[in-house]
This record gives structure tokens, C-alpha cells and sequence, in this order.
């Protein structure tokens, strides 16, 4: 049994890393769960699991030596950037932050967070969508883009960009039952969130189709639909300390959202949303626990709780057992 707030080990006994993160059903009948894996040149972990409680560690799916691939023009298409001497002696370490010799250069990583992916049935390509930053600060706020013909294998990394030109940092995706797929980040400095309709190929921006909640600095955003109903979970934006999670729903993904309404308490359960997991009927809230920055992210743990609703409005309730 998973308990929440703990660490939570792979079935070969390692740490599970794969935060802010998605899960996805494949047609194989495995769970796929990605998400951020910040050990030395490794951004993206990939588990599997039937049975949602064992999970079997498939790969490190994006790391600094993945295949690259451009798709488009204007994008940034390096997967670690070159540091000095200086920075070597100062940052050199095995843990997040890590700056290593590989392949006879001295590299840093760049920071790639919020990983999702979904399976496009047009192209039969597995899709990745994640926040991009050059490993130093926040300012590139770019929206990164990766594929790949299996949903474990080595992704092919398509480059970073900036959709029409916006900022764009904490994401998600939400696949509508039409295969319509969105594109939901956080841009004007983390101010408003921005929805984009996807190109059918999933592998570009295709309209602008809203921006609710103008001006109240949303972060984590996930998105799922329930009874016609589309349901967007979010925190407040207080870098990696917990807040009051919020609640909004819409008739359309481009149509008007409902004034944001508490989710949680008042730390959200000491957590941020991840994604929210549709099984069985049930709708399930996967947050992240962040251990915090620095070494402190390896500490981050994960909570898993059932979304009810009381007069058709959403709630969580601590447990300390994972919902799933
Ligand atoms: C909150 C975001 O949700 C995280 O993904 C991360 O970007 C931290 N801020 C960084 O402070």
C-alpha cells in the first residue's frame, strides 16, 4: 500500500522520481507515469504499473544525450549548455543542480519541468510537452517539445519555443474525447494562464483559445473533464512552498471559466497539482509534496486523493493512503 507524504520506491527498489508529472493509459493496459527526474544528466523518468501500487522503472525518457530533431524554426535545440572552468569548481556535484564532465565537456543541465504526455492517434507518435529553462533562471519561459513511437523509449527532443511569442511556464496537456488536444501554461510572468488548441499533430500550437484567471498568478494547472464538464485544478504561485489550491469549470475548454473557488486547505495538503488520473469512474488528484530546491527536491513525495463533489463542486479530504 502507497502511503502519501512518504517516498515511494520503483520495483527495483529506487527511489520513484517523477514529479510534477502525467500519467497515461496506454493501449498495452500499463500506466505510464513521467515526470521530472533532476539526478545528473537525466530530466525525464518513465514508470509503469497495471496495478497503480507497483511501479516498474522503464527508462530515463529525456536526459542530456537524447536524439535531437528540429521542427520547426526558432527553437532552442540544446539539451545541456556549456559552462567554464569557474562554474565546473563551484557547481560540480552529483545532485540537482549538477554540472558534469560528459563526453570530454563540461556541461550544466538546462531545466525541464511539468513533463505530460499523450499518444496521438493521428500520427501514432507519443507527445511530450514540458516547461523549458536555460538551468539558470526562469526568464526563457519556453514550452519544450519531444516524441517518440513508444511510450518508454528514447524520446526524440524537438526544441524549445516560446508559442506565438508568449511566455509559457508551468503546463499541462488535456486530450479531449474527440482527440482535440490543449496546451495550458502559465505566461505574462506567471500573471494568466494561456489555453491553446493543438495542432491534430500534437506538435504545435494552433489557436489561442483562452486565457482565464487574468492577473491571478496560477500555477500547476490540470485539467480534466467530468460530465461534459471541464475542471481545472490550480495552486497560487509561491515558488516550491504549498498554497490554496483552486478549483474552476468551464462548458468549453475555450469558453468561460468559473470564478476560482478553494480545492483543499489551505496548503492544499501540504502539496501542488500534478495531474488528475481518471480510472474507474473515479477522479483521482495526484499533487506533488516538494521537498523544496537544491538537494531538497529528492525528498519531494507525492499525495493521491479521491475527488468528490458536494453539490457538484469538487473537494479532497486527507487520507494517508494513495487513492488509486
Ligand atoms: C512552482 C512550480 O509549480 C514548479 O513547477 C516550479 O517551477 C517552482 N515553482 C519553482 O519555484
Amino acid at each position: 500500500m502507497l502511503e502519501n507524504g512518504k517516498l515511494w520506491y520503483d520495483t527495483n527498489g529506487g527511489v520513484l522520481h517523477a514529479h510534477g508529472g502525467h500519467i497515461l493509459l496506454d493501449k498495452d493496459g500499463y500506466y505510464y507515469w513521467y515526470g521530472e527526474d533532476r539526478r545528473a544528466g537525466v530530466y525525464v523518468s518513465c514508470y509503469r504499473s497495471k496495478d497503480l501500487q507497483n511501479w516498474e522503472f522503464r527508462g530515463h525518457v529525456l536526459t542530456v544525450d537524447s536524439p535531437t530533431q528540429p521542427c520547426r524554426m526558432r527553437t532552442k535545440l540544446a539539451l545541456s549548455r556549456d559552462v567554464d572552468d569557474a562554474e565546473y569548481e563551484k557547481y560540480s556535484t552529483i545532485g540537482v543542480n549538477a554540472v558534469i564532465e560528459h563526453r570530454g565537456k563540461k556541461i550544466g543541465k538546462i531545466n525541464v519541468e511539468r513533463p505530460k504526455v499523450l499518444y496521438c492517434e493521428k500520427t501514432g507518435k507519443y507527445v511530450m510537452w514540458a516547461h523549458y529553462e536555460n538551468g539558470k533562471d526562469y526568464s526563457d519561459a519556453a514550452a519544450l517539445i519531444a516524441t517518440c513511437d513508444t511510450p518508454d523509449g528514447e524520446f526524440v527532443y524537438h526544441g524549445a519555443f516560446n508559442p506565438f511569442g508568449h511566455m509559457s511556464r508551468d503546463c499541462t496537456l488535456f486530450k479531449d474525447e474527440d482527440g482535440t488536444a490543449y496546451f495550458i501554461s502559465a505566461s505574462r510572468d506567471n500573471l494568466d494562464l494561456h489555453i491553446y488548441r493543438l495542432t491534430p499533430d500534437y506538435m504545435n500550437v494552433a489557436k489561442l483559445v483562452g486565457t482565464p484567471f487574468q492577473a491571478e498568478l496560477r500555477e500547476a494547472p490540470a485539467v480534466y473533464k467530468k460530465d461534459g464538464k471541464y475542471y481545472m485544478l490550480s495552486s497560487w504561485c509561491t515558488g516550491w512552498a504549498p498554497n490554496q489550491g483552486k478549483w474552476a469549470v468551464a462548458d468549453s475548454m475555450d469558453g468561460d471559466w468559473s470564478l476560482l473557488e478553494d480545492f483543499g486547505d489551505e496548503t492544499t495538503f501540504d502539496s501542488q497539482p500534478a495531474f488528475v488520473l481518471q480510472k474507474d469512474g473515479r477522479d483521482i488528484y495526484v499533487g506533488d509534496r516538494w521537498g523544496g530546491n537544491g538537494e531538497k527536491f529528492f525528498t519531494s513525495t507525492y499525495i493521491v486523493l479521491e475527488i468528490r463533489y458536494k453539490d457538484g463542486k469538487p473537494y479532497i479530504e486527507f487520507d494517508e493512503k494513495a487513492a488509486w
